[in-house]
C-alpha cells in the first residue's frame, strides 16, 4: 500500500528517503518517487518511476539532489495506472509545490473541473495532482496556510506531505483517515505513514490524529486542527528495533516470520496466562471486565487472514464461553446496517490496525453505541487507538505480505479471550487450568511442527505445477482450510479453495480428478472418522490426498498420498498447530514457482482504501 517518508533536518535527505522507502517495500507498491529541495539552486528536484525502488535509485543518479528537505512515496495505483507520470510526488503547475499523498480524494473530479476552467493543465490521471494544484491556488507565501485552506474543500482520505521551494525550512503534513506520524530526533524530524520507515533513526514518535495539520521546522513542530486551532499531541516511544525489520539468514521475510512463530507466541502470551487460576489476564480488557460479564452476543469483524482467525475465535468463544458469536467481513458489515443490541460486544481483528474496511466497520459499530475492542499487532495503529480497549498481539513486525505469525498470534489472543470469557461463565477451575496450560505449551508444539519443513518441501515438489488445489477441514479446521487456501493463492497464484470437508459432496467433488491435490486437515478429534470418510471418497475419485493429522496408524495412512504428522494438543487449539504446515506448503510451492513471496503481485500489506 502507499507509503510516505519525508525528512527535514541537516543531513542529505535523499539517502534517508531511499532507506525509508526500502523499509516500506514490504507493504507492496507499483511505483515510487521523491522530491528534494536542491540546496545549490533552491529548486525542487523530482524523480519518479514505475517499478521498484532499485529503478528509482538508478534514475536518481542522473540528478544532483543535495538538500536536507524532501518528501518521498511508494504508490499502489488507485486513480490511474502504475506509470512514471502517475507516480508521486505531484507538482503544482509552476513546479514550486510538491505533494505525496496516501488515500483517495473523493471529490477530485469536481475540483479538477474548477481548476481546468481556471486554465490548469493536468499531466497525470491521479487524484493527487488535484491536491498539488489546489494548494498552489491558495498559496500566498505561507504553505501552512495554503494547505489549511485547500483542505477545507477536499473530501475523502489523506495522509499528505507537502513542501514548497519558496520555503526551504518547512515541511507540512496532514492527516484524515490515513495514518501519519512524526519521528523526532535532535534537529531533524521525519514524517511517515509507517513507523517502520524511521525506527533506524528514532523511537520517539508523535502520532497525528484525523484532521491534524502539522508544520515542521528544523527546530520543532506545531500541530493545528483543520480550522487552524492549535492542538497538542503527545510523544510516545515505539516498540521494535531495526533487527525486526531485517531478514537475517532467511531468504524471505515470510519464511523468517513462519519460523519466528514460537517466539511470537511466547511474546503474545507472556504474563497473560495465570496457570494456577486457569485464567487469562489481558490488561487491555481490565476496564471492561464487568461489561464482559453481561454481554450476550459478540460480533467479530475483520478482513483477509484476520477474518479466518476470527472464525476460529468464533468456535473457541462459543465452545468455552457459550456466547453466540457472528463473524462478518468488515467490508460487508459496514454497509449492512447491522443489528447491535445493548449487550452485544464488537471485536475488530486487524494485524496492521489500518485496514480501511475494518476501521469503517469499527466506526459503524461505535456509531450504533457498541463497545468496540480490537485485536491488533501494530501498536498505536489507527484501529487500536479508535477502539475502547483491546489486546495487542506482540507478535513483532510482520513484513511479508502473506500473514503468518500474526494469524497464529490472533488465534492465540482469541483463545485467551475465550478462556477469560469462559471462566466468567461455564468453564470450571479444572477446565481453565487444562486450557491455560495447553495455550502455554503452544510455542513448543509449533517449534516441533516447524521441523517438518523439509518433508513439506518434498511434497511441494510433487505439486508446484498444479493449477488448482482444494483445502478441506471441519469445525475448527474449516477456517484453517480457508486460510491455507488463501496463503497458497496469495503467493503461488494457484487457484485454491477452502471448503468444509463434508460439503464437497454438494458440488466440489465434481472437480476431483488425478490433477487435483486435496489438502485435508484432519487431527484426531471427534470428527476424525467422518473426515476419514470424506477423504476416502476423494481418493476413490482419483484425487491426490495430502493429509495433515495427529493420528498414528489410522485407516487414512493406507490411502493418503502424503501424511503430514503434527503434534497434538487440546482439540480447540489445534488450529494454531495445523496452520503451520499449510503456511510452509504455500511458501515452498511459491518459491519453487519462482515467485516473489514477500511482495506478491497485486497485493499490499494493509489495504487503506475501500
Ligand atoms: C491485506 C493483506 C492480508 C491481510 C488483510 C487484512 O489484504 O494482504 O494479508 O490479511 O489485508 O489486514 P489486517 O491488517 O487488517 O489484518
Amino acid at each position: 500500500m502507499c507509503g510516505i517518508v519525508a525528512y527535514i533536518g541537516s543531513k542529505p535527505a535523499l539517502p534517508i528517503l531511499m532507506n525509508g522507502l526500502k523499509r516500506l517495500e514490504y507493504r507492496g507498491y507499483d511505483s515510487a518517487g521523491f522530491s528534494v529541495l536542491n540546496s545549490d539552486n533552491g529548486k525542487l528536484e523530482t524523480v519518479k518511476t514505475a517499478g521498484k525502488i532499485k529503478a528509482l535509485e538508478n534514475k536518481a543518479k542522473e540528478i544532483n539532489a543535495a538538500g536536507a528537505l524532501g518528501i518521498s512515496h511508494t504508490r499502489w495505483a488507485t486513480h490511474g495506472g502504475p506509470t512514471d507520470i502517475n507516480a508521486h510526488p505531484h507538482l503544482s503547475a509552476d513546479g514550486k509545490i510538491a505533494v505525496v499523498h496516501n488515500g483517495v480524494v473523493e471529490n477530485y473530479a469536481a475540483v479538477k473541473k474548477i481548476l481546468e476552467a481556471e486554465g490548469v493543465k493536468f499531466t497525470s490521471d491521479t487524484d493527487t495532482e488535484v491536491i498539488a494544484h489546489w494548494i498552489s491556488r491558495f498559496y500566498k507565501g505561507d504553505l501552512n496556510e495554503a494547505v489549511l485552506e485547500a483542505l477545507q474543500s477536499l473530501e475523502g482520505t489523506f495522509g499528505l506531505a507537502v513542501i514548497c521551494q519558496n520555503e526551504p525550512d518547512v515541511l507540512i503534513g496532514a492527516r484524515r483517515g490515513s495514518p501519519l506520524a512524526l519521528g523526532i530526533c535532535e534537529n531533524e524530524t521525519f514524517l511517515t505513514s509507517d513507523t517502520s520507515a524511521v525506527i533506524e533513526h528514532t523511537q520517539k514518535i508523535v502520532y497525528l490524529e484525523d484532521n491534524d495539520v502539522v508544520s515542521i521546522r528544523r527546530n520543532g513542530f506545531t500541530v493545528q486542527n483543520i480550522k487552524g486551532q492549535p492542538v497538542s499531541r503527545e510523544m510516545q516511544r515505539i516498540e521494535g528495533d531495526l533487527e525486526m525489520a531485517q531478514k537475517g539468514d532467511f531468504p524471505h521475510f515470510m519464511l523468517k516470520e513462519i519460523f519466528e512463530q514460537p517466539e511470537a507466541l511466547r511474546n503474545c502470551t507472556r504474563g497473560r496466562l495465570i496457570l494456577e487460576e486457569g485464567n487469562a489476564k489481558l490488561a487491555g480488557l481490565d476496564n471492561s471486565l464487568k461489561e464482559l460479564r453481561s454481554i450476550d452476543r459478540i460480533i467479530i469483524t475483520a478482513c483477509g487472514t484476520s477474518y479466518y482467525a476470527a472464525m476460529v475465535g468464533e468456535c473457541l468463544i462459543e465452545e468455552w464461553a457459550g456466547i453466540p458469536v457472528e463473524v462478518e467481513y468488515a467490508s460487508e458489515f459496514r454497509y449492512r446496517n447491522p443489528i447491535i443490541g445493548t449487550n452485544t460486544l464488537v471485536f475488530t481483528v486487524s494485524q496492521s490496525g489500518e485496514t480501511a474496511d475494518t476501521l469503517a466497520a469499527l466506526k459503524e459499530a461505535k456509531q450504533k453505541g457498541a463497545t468496540v475492542l480490537s485485536i491488533c499487532n501494530v501498536v498505536g495503529s489507527t484501529i487500536a487507538r479508535a477502539s475502547d480497549g483491546g489486546v495487542y498481539l506482540h507478535a513483532g513486525a510482520e513484513i511479508g505480505i502473506a500473514s503468518t505469525k500474526a494469524f497464529t498470534a490472533q488465534v492465540v489472543v482469541l483463545s485467551m479471550i475465550a478462556l477469560l470469557l469462559g471462566r466468567q461463565r461455564r468453564l470450571s477451575h479444572e477446565n481453565g487450568i487444562e486450557i491455560a496450560n495447553a495455550i502455554d505449551s503452544l510455542p513448543c508444539l509449533v517449534e516441533q511442527t516447524l521441523k517438518l519443513s523439509d518433508d513439506i518441501l518434498a511434497i511441494a515438489k510433487s505439486y508446484y505445477k498444479s493449477t488448482n488445489f482444494l483445502y478441506l477441514g471441519r469445525h475448527y479446521h474449516y477456517p484453517v482450510a480457508m486460510e491455507g487456501a488463501l496463503k497458497l493463492k496469495e503467493i503461488s497464484y494457484i487457484h485454491a479453495e477452502g471448503y468444509p470437508a463434508a460439503e464437497i459432496k454438494h458440488g466440489p467433488i465434481a472437480l476431483i480428478d488425478e490433477n487435483m491435490p486435496v489438502v485435508i486437515v484432519a487431527p484426531k478429534d471427534a470428527l476424525f472418522n467422518k473426515v476419514v470418510s470424506n477423504a476416502r471418497s476423494i481418493k476413490s475419485h482419483g484425487g491426490k490426498l495430502i493429509v495433515v493429522t495427529t493420528a498414528n496408524c489410522s485407516p487414512i495412512d493406507e490411502f493418503a498420498d502424503h501424511i503430514i504428522r503434527i503434534p497434538s494438543t487440546n482439540t480447540a487449539l489445534m488450529p494454531v498447530i495445523a496452520s503451520v504446515p499449510l503456511q510452509l506448503l504455500a511458501y515452498h510451492i511459491a518459491v519453487l514457482r519462482g515467485n516473489d513471496v514477500d511482495t506478491p503481485r497485486n497485493l499490499t500489506k494493509s489495504v487503506m482504501v475501500e
